[in-house]
């Protein structure tokens, strides 16, 4: 079986070749081909002559590239993130094109680096870290607060949402707000009190978090209202995807002070930033420059997945997905 691997690094490539030598120690069965590039119109011709694509976070799945795949013979498209948003789902059932997923690697790791940024942010560790280092001990502007007996409201609360929640709860201490359509009762048993209205969660907490997929519904979820919503000073967290919140919106809450401190992972426009080395280049994203410009926002370039054991699990359930396709025609997990 050919598989076409889109956006890989070194890394994903480490682990994926693991994983196939694992399930295929002759290497002749499965044939991987690693593309650096993106999958996008322009790059979805390099699948040719492959049955099954293998696509990332920001990678372009929409119908022109779908139907530009289908043209070519592929018949699955494996994801290597939990995420789907950016697969056009309408146009690959219409193909009869199927779509698989990972759709747990290791919620651990993104709630440990969701804790990391917030740790950081509150106790200004990114500032006091380069002060160290010039010879200045000076602690004026590094005062944090005590998370023990804070209120954290926590956005979506399936498998992310729940290793947060366990950390900051039963770990730090913090009463713990939940919003979710479904209720988790992991959530409930460790105390958690889910209230009725996202302007209830964001009224009561000190710290918000979002871990809550991108959809119609949590596009821009965080916009002007709410923030202006939000306790005056208090910190949000995104580490779920970058549309949820209106970059744009955050940048006027932290001119105010209304916003204490943000936390990214994700960004919006992220496709044209994240996952490659740009040092040498003018940034041309207008808006992110602005959120580098604040001393209490911290961004990191979605990397709240990356553990080894992320890769290991992303790598071994992507195998699986296509041992799965090709025993019974639909991967081991299907999206939808
Ligand atoms: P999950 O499916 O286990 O949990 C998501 C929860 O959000 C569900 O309980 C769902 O009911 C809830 N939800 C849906 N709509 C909502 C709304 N409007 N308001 C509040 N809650 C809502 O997903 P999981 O594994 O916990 O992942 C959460 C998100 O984290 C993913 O959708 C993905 O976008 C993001 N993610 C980020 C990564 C990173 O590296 N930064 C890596 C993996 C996932």
């Amino acid at each position: 079986m050919n598989l076409t691997i889109f956006s890989t690094r070194p890394y994903d490539r480490e682990f994926l070749e693991r994983a196939r030598l694992a399930a295929d120690p002759g290497g002749t069965h499965y044939h991987f081909t690693y593309l650096d590039a993106g999958l996008d119109l322009n790059t979805a011709a390099t699948a040719a002559g492959a049955q099954a694509v293998c696509a990332f976070v920001n990678d372009r799945l929409d119908a022109p590239v779908l139907e530009r795949l289908h043209q070519l013979g592929v018949r699955l498209v494996v994801l290597r993130c939990a995420g789907f948003n950016q697969v056009d789902l309408a146009a690959a059932a219409r193909l009869g094109l199927q779509v698989g997923r990972v759709p747990e690697y290791s919620p651990h790791a993104v709630a440990e680096h969701t804790v990391a940024l917030l740790l950081t942010l509150n106790r200004k560790i990114h500032r006091a870290h380069a002060r160290v280092r010039e010879g200045n001990f000076a602690l004026d502007g590094l005062l944090g607060f005590d998370l023990h007996g804070r209120t954290v409201g926590v956005v979506g609360t399936g498998k992310i949402g729940e290793c947060f929640a366990r950390i900051l709860g039963p770990g730090f201490g913090c009463r713990l707000l939940g919003l979710d359509p479904q209720p988790n009762p992991a959530c409930e048993a460790m105390g958690m009190r889910y209230v009725a209205s996202l302007a209830e969660l964001l009224a009561a907490s000190d710290v918000v978090s979002l871990h809550c997929p991108l959809t119609p519904q949590t596009k821009h979820l965080i916009d002007a209202a709410a923030m202006a919503g939000m306790k005056r000073g208090a910190v949000l967290l995104n580490t779920s995807r970058g549309a949820v919140v209106d970059a744009g919106a955050a940048i006027a809450a932290l001119k105010t002070g209304q916003l204490g401190g943000l936390g990214l992972d994700v960004y919006e426009e992220e496709g044209s930033l994240f996952f490659r080395d740009l040092s040498a280049e003018a940034l041309q994203d207008d808006v992110f420059a602005r959120l580098l410009t604040f001393p209490n926002v911290l961004i990191t370039g979605h990397q709240g997945f990356f553990t080894a054991d992320a890769l290991s699990a992303i790598a071994d359930t992507t195998m699986a997905n296509l041992q799965s396709f090709e025993r019974t025609g639909r991967p081991l997990h299907p999206v939808p």
